[in-house]
């Protein structure tokens, strides 16, 4: 089978298309035929080692996957002798956890994985673009204990995670205030924010807010102390050390109530979000499309850290639907 490989960590050029064994599922995984995927901030994280630390986990000198890709919608081809939930023929989508793969035309997933049948209502690229900004914005959500009526501001409304927090919080009950540039002003308003604040013309203003969502690691420390109110939540999707260090610290000195660190995937979450998009009350936001060979240029895209919402990646064109 053909995917797209890396042995070095490195800048885009790094990723190259290379034919692969294809993989055999044991009795108790699927085999799926990917029919697209998405690149994701984590993918370039991934490809060039940054932070640093990703090497810990990822591999000390080289990447021990090489093949990246954490999530996917395809359909499955076989399944293994113990496999209950799924069969051939069924059409799903979700994401591969920390074992990557599905920068390939097959993979093998556990059947108790992050993965569900896809919805009717999406085209596979579409499908493939939901869980990572999905579940990112659902755990922290979560955590925030985010309630009816609550103040958010979601900073960094435009991209995977931000697109994702406006129409969960929203349906959560809030009242969302999003931060983004001119451009991506009337995305933000059309999938739900109720007041929308451009970053490169306003500053973010004193609305005592319940919690703070920052999604890109970039909003203020100022802002924070003098938006978010007292005992507030402050959500560090993305923090570095600086932030990470003033948010710890305004939780010790301010009270703040501070979450960061990775976000938990689960197999109720994906299922979740399929009936939300079938019922038309989520939608996936897509940037821009690319096909399997320009993977590498996809990165360059994504890395820039400015896509609208998400960048797809159809693996197999003559079965995805939507392709632009
Ligand atoms: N904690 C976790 O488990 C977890 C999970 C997923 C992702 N993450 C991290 O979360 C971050 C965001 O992920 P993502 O996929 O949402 O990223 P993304 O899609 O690449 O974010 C791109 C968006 O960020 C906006 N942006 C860039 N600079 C900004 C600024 N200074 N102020 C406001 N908005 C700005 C851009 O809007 P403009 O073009 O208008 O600037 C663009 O729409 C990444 O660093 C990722 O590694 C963490």
């Amino acid at each position: 089978m053909k995917a797209v490989v890396y042995t070095k960590y490195g800048p885009p050029e790094v990723l190259h298309l290379k034919e692969v064994d294809k993989p055999i599922p044991k009795d108790n995984e699927i085999l799926v035929k990917i029919v697209a995927t998405a690149v994701n901030a984590a993918d370039w994280r991934l490809r060039k080692a940054d932070p640093a630390a990703v090497k810990l986990f990822f591999g000390l000198t080289r990447p021990k996957k090489s093949i990246l890709g954490g999530v996917l919608a395809g359909i499955v081809e076989s399944v293994g002798s113990e496999v209950m939930r799924f069969k051939a023929g069924d059409q799903v989508f979700g994401s591969t956890g920390m074992s990557l793969g599905a920068y390939a035309e097959y993979i093998c997933l556990s059947e108790k994985g992050i993965i569900a049948l896809k919805p009717q209502n999406l085209s596979y690229v579409e499908a493939a673009t939901v869980p990572f900004g999905g579940h990112t914005a659902m755990h922290f959500l979560r955590k925030a204990n985010i309630q009816n009526r609550q103040k958010i501001l979601i900073y960094g409304a435009s991209g995977a995670v931000g697109t994702a927090a406006i129409q969960l919080a929203k349906l959560y009950g809030a009242e969302v205030t999003g931060v983004c540039s001119t451009a991506n002003i009337e995305m933000v308003k059309s999938l739900g924010a109720d007041k929308v604040i451009d970053y490169t013309k306003e500053e973010i203003d004193g609305e005592n807010y319940d919690v703070i969502f920052d999604t890109v690691g970039k909003i203020p420390y100022e802002a924070v102390k003098k938006t978010l109110k007292k005992k507030g939540t402050w959500i560090l999707g993305a923090a570095g050390v600086t932030q990470m260090v003033q948010g710890y610290w305004s939780g010790m000195t301010r009270g703040y109530k501070i979450f960061s660190g990775l976000a938990l995937e689960k197999e109720d979450d994906i299922k979740f979000l399929k009936d939300l998009i079938e019922k038309g009350k989520y939608k996936a936001v897509i940037d821009k499309c690319y096909p399997m060979e320009q993977l590498s240029v996809a990165h360059s895209y994504v890395e820039k850290g400015h896509k609208k919402g998400n960048v797809g990646v159809v693996i197999d064109e003559a079965l995805e639907t939507i392709y632009n």
